[in-house]
Parts: C-alpha cells; structure tokens; sequence
C-alpha cells in the first residue's frame, strides 16, 4: 500500500489503538442462569466502561483476546478455538488492541451486525472511557468503520477477521499488534520488551507524528 495512505491510516487510529480496551469480565451471575441455553440469555445487560480493563488479563486466543461479561467464558472460548467457526454467545468479549472492543450483546439487539455492539475505548492508567459505542458509528484508529469491514467475515466467522476470514486488511504487523498488547497502558509495564516490539513501537509513533503533520490545517 502506498506509504501516504499508511500514513493517513496510522494516525487517524493509532491513538485508539495504543489506548485500546480490554473487555474483563464483571462476570454477575445472576444475570446468567448457567443452565439456560444461549437464546434464553437475552436478559439484556449494558456493558460499562469498566468492564474494559487490561487486555492480556483476558484469554489469548491465537493473536487476539477474549472474555465473556456473565460469565460463559467457556463457550466463548469454544467458539474462538473452533476452526470451523460458529457464534459467539451472548456476554462475549474480544480484543485485537486496547482501544477497539467487540461485544456480543443478547440475542436481538441488532441484526445488523448479529448482535455484536462495537466500541472505541480510550485507555489510560486510570482505567478505560467509553469514546463511542453501538452497531455502526465505531471506527477503528484507522478510520475504518468497524461494521463495515468485520461484516465481510465469511459467515462461519461470526464477523471475526482474522487474517483469513476475507475482511480488508489492518496496516498493522504481529509485531505491532503483539506490541500495542504488551504496551496497554492499564496493565503493569512489561519488562525487556523485545527490540522488535521496541521498534514497531517507534515506527507506529513516527507515522503517526508525520501523518498528524500530515493532516494539520
Ligand atoms: C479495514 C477493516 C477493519 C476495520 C475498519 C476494523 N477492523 Fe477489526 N480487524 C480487521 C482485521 C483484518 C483483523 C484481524 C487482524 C489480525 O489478526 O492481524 C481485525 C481484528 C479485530 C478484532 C480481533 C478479532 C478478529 O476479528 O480478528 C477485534 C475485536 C476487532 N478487530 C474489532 C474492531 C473494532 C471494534 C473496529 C472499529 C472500532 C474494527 N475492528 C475496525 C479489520 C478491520
């Protein structure tokens, strides 16, 4: 891709990234009678702010995270792990970087986007802020509609990308992205970072600077 346009991508997002989100789980029970099946899970619950807290406190899977707000980490993780895909039920946390969540609300939320609600978070040692919320206002650090693209998931995938799922690519690296994890200013400093990650690190900030200088009036 053209390094303007790289440019452009890296800073109209990468603060939401570096300042990215993590979905913890508050995990009330009480809301989620473990015996009832996914689809009598609908009492609805309204994820907060602090349900979002360090990202490599939620569960790895392959490079991104999960969670699952009442309680069902289980299935949720069932659903991440399968390689034939399936839905994620209902509570679901997941995360690529701190400042960009997708949570799978109760059934019939929105079947636009088969009942994920999608959030731009900023992050900071003081904990998460909720920027914007919902099924279609949500734009990633890169100033791509979250929707939009994760909607391009072939079906099985439940609107999870991946690198494989058939979503536009993100101008991000492993690298970067392991980078931006290991960096998420609401978790405790990492230690010996690798120099690899040191140096995404100083290549994503130097994008961003000349594509902030870039874009000023
Ligand atoms: C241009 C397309 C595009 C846009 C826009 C986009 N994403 Fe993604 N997203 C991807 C791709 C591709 C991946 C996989 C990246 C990887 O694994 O290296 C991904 C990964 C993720 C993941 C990890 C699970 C998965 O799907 O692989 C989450 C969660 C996520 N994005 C949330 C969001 C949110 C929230 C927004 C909006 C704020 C957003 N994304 C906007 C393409 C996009």
């Amino acid at each position: 891709m053209p390094l303007p346009r790289f440019q452009t991508a890296i800073a109209a997002g990468l603060a939401g990234l570096i300042l990215a989100a993590c979905g913890q789980s508050a995990a009330p029970p009480a809301e989620a009678p473990a015996a009832a099946p996914p689809a009598a899970m609908a009492a609805s619950f309204e994820p907060q702010a602090e349900d979002f807290r360090c990202i490599r406190d939620m569960h790895p899977v392959r490079g991104f995270f999960v969670d699952n707000l009442l309680g069902d980490l289980e299935a949720t993780l069932a659903v991440a792990q399968s390689e034939t895909g399936g839905v994620y039920p209902p509570g679901s946390v997941v995360q690529l970087v701190p400042g960009e969540v997708m949570v799978k609300r109760e059934a019939g939320f929105s079947a636009e986007t088969q009942d994920w609600e999608f959030f731009e978070l900023d992050v900071s040692p003081a904990g998460s802020v909720i920027r914007v919320r919902g099924t279609n206002d949500a734009v990633n650090q890169f100033g791509g509609n979250c929707l939009e693209c994760h909607a391009k998931a072939e079906p099985q995938w439940d609107l999870i990308c991946e690198q494989t799922h058939g979503c536009d690519p993100i101008p991000l690296t492993a690298v970067m992205v392991k980078a931006i994890q290991n960096t998420d200013p609401r978790c405790p400093p990492v230690d010996n970072l690798p120099p690899e990650q040191i140096e995404a690190l100083e290549l994503l900030a130097f994008l961003r600077e000349v594509s902030a200088e870039n874009e000023a009036p």
